[in-house]
C-alpha cells in the first residue's frame, strides 16, 4: 500500500495513492475524467475558462512546501488526489470498535453507511462550484476573482477526492454514484443537489463572502469528524482536505472585514454616525451594516440546517460504527464510547426554549452544530474588531440557532433574531427587519459591477492588506488578455 509519501505527478491525476499500479482504479477514474471536464466547462465559473489564473495546485501533502503558484488556465488545472500521509499502527478512535487497527477496507457490515456519508459530503462539493459560477462576472477585483476561482478549482478537487473513495473502494455502486455527482444540479428542479443550503443561489459577492465563511465551515466541521474516522482512506483524505478548506474560510472572513472596513469608513468620512440611516449609507455607495447583518442572519441560518436534526439514530449509528466522530476526537477527554452519557439538547417546550439532556449518542449533530456555532463566534469577535478600530458602535451578531430553521427542532416554531417566539403573523411583520429584502438585495445587485484593472477595487470594499502568494498590490491575477 502506497504509505503517501511518494507523489505522481507524471500521469493524467496527479495522486500519491500508487494509481500508476493500480489499473482498475486508474481505468475507472479516466473514464470519469471527461464526464468530469465536461461538467466543469459547463457548470464550472462561467466566461473565464480560457484565461491564465494565478492558482495554487496542491503537489505534496508536507505540512510545509505543499502547493506551488502558477497561471494555468482552468480547465487544465491539475486536479489530484492526495491523501495525507499514513500514520504507522492508526486505531479506531471511538465507537464500539474502538481500539482495534483502524480499516483499511471497506468494513462489510458498515458498507451502505459509508458510501451514503461519502456521497453526501462529495455532492456538496460540485454544487458550491455551480452556485458560483456566475460571480466571475462581477468581480470586485482581479485578486477577489482569483480568490473565487481558487476556491472554485479546489472544490472541484474535493470532488475528486471523494469519487476517488467511491471508485476505489465501491466497485459498480461507486462508479454510479460518480456519475450521479455529475449530474445532480444546484437549484435544478428535478435533480437537485441533497441539501437545502446547496440549492440557494449565490446572487452576489456578499453572498460569496458569507457563503464561505458560514458555509464553508460548516464543511470544515464535516470534514474534521471524517477526519477521525476508522475507514483510514477516509481520514487521511479529509486530513488533506482541511488544508485547502482553510483557505475558503480565509476568503470570507477577510471578504466580509473588508467589506465592513469600507462601509464603516466611508461613513466616517461623510461624518454618519447613525448606521441605521441606511439611505444616506447606501448613497456613498457602500453597503449598510444593518443590510450585511441581515446577509449574515440569512446564511447562518442556513447553514445551520445542514447539521441535521438534532437529535438522530444515522448520526449515533455512524459514530457507533466508528466512521464518523466528533469535532477533535483526538482531544476529547472521555471514554469516546457515549454509551453511558448525555448531552444537552436545545428545543422548544411549552411555548419556550429549553435545554434538555439526551443520550450523547443521539445528539451527536447538536453537538458538532454547537462546536460549529463557537467556531464561528471567533470569527465574527474578528469582524467587529474592524469595526471597533474604524470607530463605529454597530457590531455585527450572530442570531439565535432557533432563527429562521427548517429543519430540525425549531422547524416548526418562529422566532426573531435573539430566540423570542413570534407567531406566524408577527414572523410576515417582522422578517424583513431580519433577512435581506427584496429591496435589499436589489439594492446589493446595484453595486455589482466588474472592476478589472490590476490593483483597482470596487468602492464597497476595502483592499486586502497583503496579496496572494506575497504579490505586490498591483499584481495581474487573472489574464483577461491573452
Ligand atoms: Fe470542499
Ligand atoms: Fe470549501
Amino acid at each position: 500500500m502506497p504509505d503517501g509519501s511518494q507523489i505522481d505527478y507524471d500521469g493524467l491525476i496527479p495522486n500519491n495513492v500508487g494509481l500508476a499500479d493500480d489499473l482498475r482504479v486508474r481505468k475507472a477514474l479516466e473514464t470519469w475524467h471527461p464526464g468530469y471536464i465536461d461538467w466543469w466547462k459547463s457548470m464550472g465559473p462561467e466566461g473565464f475558462q480560457d484565461f491564465p489564473v494565478y492558482l495554487r495546485t496542491a503537489v505534496g501533502v508536507g505540512s510545509d512546501g505543499w502547493a506551488k503558484y502558477g497561471f494555468v488556465r482552468m480547465p487544465e488545472y491539475r486536479w489530484g488526489i492526495l491523501l495525507a500521509p499514513v500514520v504507522e499502527g492508526r486505531t479506531i478512535p471511538f465507537g464500539a470498535h474502538k481500539g482495534e487497527p483502524a480499516w483499511q477496507e471497506v468494513p462489510g457490515e458498515y458498507r451502505a453507511m459509508l458510501r451514503r456519508l461519502l456521497v453526501i459530503q462529495g455532492d456538496t462539493e460540485p454544487a458550491s462550484v455551480e452556485q458560483q459560477r456566475h460571480l466571475g462576472a462581477t468581480a470586485p477585483s482581479l485578486y477577489d476573482m482569483r480568490n473565487l476561482f481558487q476556491v472554485n478549482v479546489e472544490e472541484g478537487r474535493h470532488l475528486w477526492a471523494m469519487v476517488y473513495l467511491l471508485q476505489k473502494y465501491f466497485g459498480r455502486d461507486g462508479r454510479e454514484e460518480a456519475d450521479d455527482l455529475l449530474r445532480r444540479r444546484s437549484g435544478h428542479e428535478d435533480t437537485p443537489r441533497m441539501l437545502g443550503a446547496f440549492n440557494e443561489r449565490t446572487p452576489d459577492w456578499l453572498s460569496f463572502f458569507m457563503f464561505t465563511f458560514f458555509t464553508d465551515r460548516d464543511g470544515k466541521m464535516q470534514l474534521a469528524a471524517l477526519a477521525q474516522s476508522g475507514f483510514d482512506p477516509l481520514s487521511r483524505t479529509c486530513r488533506f482536505m482541511l488544508t485547502e478548506e482553510a483557505h475558503h474560510m480565509f476568503v470570507g472572513e477577510t471578504g466580509v472585514s473588508r467589506v465592513l472596513q469600507r462601509t464603516a469608513e466611508a461613513m466616517k468620512e461623510a461624518g454618519i454616525d447613525d448606521p441605521y440611516d441606511i439611505e444616506r449609507v447606501r448613497a456613498l455607495g457602500v453597503i449598510d451594516l444593518p443590510t450585511i447583518q441581515k446577509k449574515a442572519n440569512l446564511h447562518f441560518s442556513l447553514t445551520l440546517d445542514l447539521f441535521g436534526n438534532e437529535i438522530s439514530t444515522n448520526a449515533a449509528n455512524a459514530f457507533n460504527a466508528g466512521l464518523k466522530g466528533r469535532y477533535r476526537e483526538d482531544k476529547i477527554e472521555d471514554d469516546h464510547r457515549l454509551t453511558a452519557s448525555v448531552y444537552p439538547v436545545l428545543r422548544p417546550r411549552d411555548g419556550a426554549i429549553v435545554n434538555e439532556d439526551v443520550p450523547a449518542l443521539s445528539a451527536l449533530n447538536m453537538r458538532l452544530r454547537d462546536d460549529y456555532v463557537e467556531d464561528a463566534a471567533a470569527g465574527v469577535v474578528r469582524w467587529n474588531r474592524v469595526l471597533e478600530r474604524a470607530g463605529t458602535t454597530f457590531r455585527i451578531t450572530l442570531p439565535h440557532v432557533a432563527f429562521n430553521r427548517r429543519i430540525g427542532e425549531f422547524s416548526t416554531i418562529h422566532t426573531d433574531t435573539n430566540g423570542a417566539i413570534l407567531s406566524t403573523e408577527e414572523w410576515h411583520v417582522r422578517r424583513e427587519s431580519m433577512l435581506p429584502s427584496v429591496g435589499d438585495n436589489l439594492f446589493i445587485t446595484s453595486l455589482m459591477r466588474a472592476s478589472l484593472q490590476p490593483g483597482v477595487y470596487a468602492g464597497w470594499i476595502a483592499p486586502p492588506r497583503l496579496g496572494v502568494d506575497n504579490m505586490p498590490g498591483d499584481f495581474e491575477y487573472v489574464r483577461l488578455e491573452n
